[in-house]
C-alpha cells in the first residue's frame, strides 16, 4: 500500500480543529503556525503564543500534536514553542515609545500591595520569557528598588537614562533619583513632568510589557500617566474586607474615567494558611470577588497572607523568586498568565493586523 502523503495543506487542516482557548479562534486563523515542514512521515512546526507567559502553552501544544498525528500516514511531530507579543496599538501612545503593552496596578487605599503584585507579576513576565519594564509611579513613596534589591542606577548615556535591571526587569523609579530619607514634595506640574520623563527620558528599549505601580489613591500620577502613554489596561488591587472595597470602587471609577479598561480585580492578603492546613480569613472573605461582580469585570485571583511576601519584600527577593513553589508566589504567576492573557485577546480583538504571517 502506498503511504499517504501528508501535505501543508491537510497539516494545517488538522491545526484549524485546535482553539486558543483564551483567543476563542483557532491557530491557523490566529496566524500562529510557523516553519511548517514536512519530511517523509514526519511534521515539524512552530506555534507562536501571543505571550511567553500562556496558561495554556502545554495544552496547546499538546493539541496540536494530537490533531496532526491523527492524520494517516504521520509518525512523528516536532513542535516548537515560541512567542510574539501583539501589540495593543494604544500604548505606542504620544511618545512612539518601543513599549507593546503597558498596564497600570492601582487600589484607591494603599497599603494593600500593589507594589507587591506589581514586582512580583513583572518578575514572572520576565522569567517567561517576555521583555519587561517596571515603572514605578509612586513619586511620593516609591518602594520598587527596595522591594527589586537594586539602589542605584546604571551611569546614564549621553542622551537618557539607563534604567536599572533586577530578575530580568528593567526599572525606573524616583528612588534612584532622590536619597531615602529626603521628603519628597511635589507640585502638580513638576509629578506630571517627572512622570513623562520617566517614559521619554529612559532608555527602556523594546519591551513587551510595561508593568506601572500607581500611588495609593485615585490622583494626578494616573491622570500624568495616561496623558502620557495609553494603557493597555488597569488592575484593581483590594483586600477582601468592606473598607478596602469602597476604596476599590473609587479606583476602578478612576480608570473608567480616564478611559482605561479594567483587566480585573486581584484580591491580596485573601487569608492566611494555619498549620494544620485550614485557612483563616483575617480580612473578612470574598471582597474581590464582590468587587469583580459589581463592576462587571473579571476576577482574576487571590493572593494569601504569607510572611515570606513581605520578608521578601523587604530584602529585595520577591516571593517569585525566592519560594516559587509557596502558595503566594503559585498565586502571583497565576495573576501574571491571566493578565499576559488578557493583554492578549485585548490587543488581537483591537487589532485585524496579526502579529506574525504564516509561512507557505
Ligand atoms: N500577601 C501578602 N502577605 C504578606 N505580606 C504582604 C502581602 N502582600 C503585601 N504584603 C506586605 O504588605 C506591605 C504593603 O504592601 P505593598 O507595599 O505592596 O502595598 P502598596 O499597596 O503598594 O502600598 P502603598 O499604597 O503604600 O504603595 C508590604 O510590607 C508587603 O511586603
Ligand atoms: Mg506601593
Amino acid at each position: 500500500m502506498m503511504a499517504d502523503r501528508i501535505t501543508k495543506e491537510s497539516v494545517l487542516n488538522a491545526l484549524s480543529k485546535v482553539q486558543e482557548p483564551e483567543l476563542r479562534k483557532d491557530l491557523v486563523t490566529l496566524n500562529m503556525i510557523g516553519d511548517l515542514e514536512i519530511k517523509g512521515d514526519q511534521v515539524s512546526f512552530t506555534i507562536i503564543l501571543t505571550t511567553p507567559a500562556c496558561p495554556f502553552k502545554s495544552r496547546i501544544e499538546n493539541e496540536a500534536r494530537s490533531a496532526v498525528l491523527a492524520l494517516p500516514g504521520v509518525k512523528s511531530v516536532q513542535i516548537k514553542m515560541d512567542s510574539s507579543v501583539p501589540n495593543d496599538g494604544r500604548s505606542r501612545g504620544l511618545m512612539q515609545l518601543p513599549i507593546r503593552n503597558a498596564v497600570a496596578i492601582a487600589s484607591g487605599k494603599g497599603g494593600v500591595g500593589k507594589s507587591t503584585v506589581a514586582v512580583n507579576v513583572a518578575v514572572a513576565l520576565a522569567q517567561a520569557g517576555a521583555r519587561v519594564g517596571l515603572l514605578d509611579a509612586d513619586i511620593y513613596g516609591p518602594n520598587i528598588p527596595t522591594m527589586m534589591g537594586v539602589a542605584t542606577l546604571p551611569p546614564p548615556t549621553k542622551e537618557k537614562l539607563v534604567p536599572a535591571e533586577a530578575y530580568g526587569v528593567k526599572m525606573m523609579s524616583i528612588g534612584f533619583l532622590v536619597k531615602p530619607d529626603q521628603p519628597l514634595i511635589w507640585r502638580g506640574p513638576m509629578l506630571h513632568s517627572a512622570i513623562r520623563q520617566f517614559l521619554s527620558d529612559v532608555e527602556w528599549g523594546e519591551l513587551d510589557y510595561l508593568i506601572v505601580d500607581l500611588p495609593p489613591g485615585t490622583g494626578d500620577a494616573a491622570l500624568s500617566l495616561t496623558q502620557s502613554l495609553p494603557l493597555s489596561g488597569g488592575i484593581i488591587v483590594t483586600l477582601p474586607q468592606q473598607v478596602s472595597l469602597e476604596d476599590a470602587r473609587r479606583g476602578m471609577e478612576m480608570f473608567r474615567q480616564l478611559n482605561v479598561p479594567v483587566f480585573g480585580v486581584v484580591e491580596n492578603m485573601s487569608y492566611l494558611e494555619l498549620p494544620d492546613g485550614s485557612k483563616m480569613d483575617i480580612f473578612g472573605t470574598g471582597g474581590g470577588e464582590q468587587l469583580a461582580r459589581e463592576g462587571g469585570v473579571p476576577f482574576i485571583g487571590s493572593i494569601p497572607i504569607d510572611t515570606k511576601v513581605r520578608v521578601g519584600g523587604d530584602l529585595g527577593k520577591p516571593v517569585i523568586v525566592e519560594d516559587p513553589e509557596s502558595p503566594a508566589a503559585v498565586a502571583l504567576r497565576g495573576i501574571a498568565e491571566a493578565v499576559a492573557a488578557m493583554i492578549s485577546v485585548a490587543a488581537i480583538e483591537k487589532s485585524s493586523v496579526i502579529p506574525i504571517t504564516i509561512i507557505e
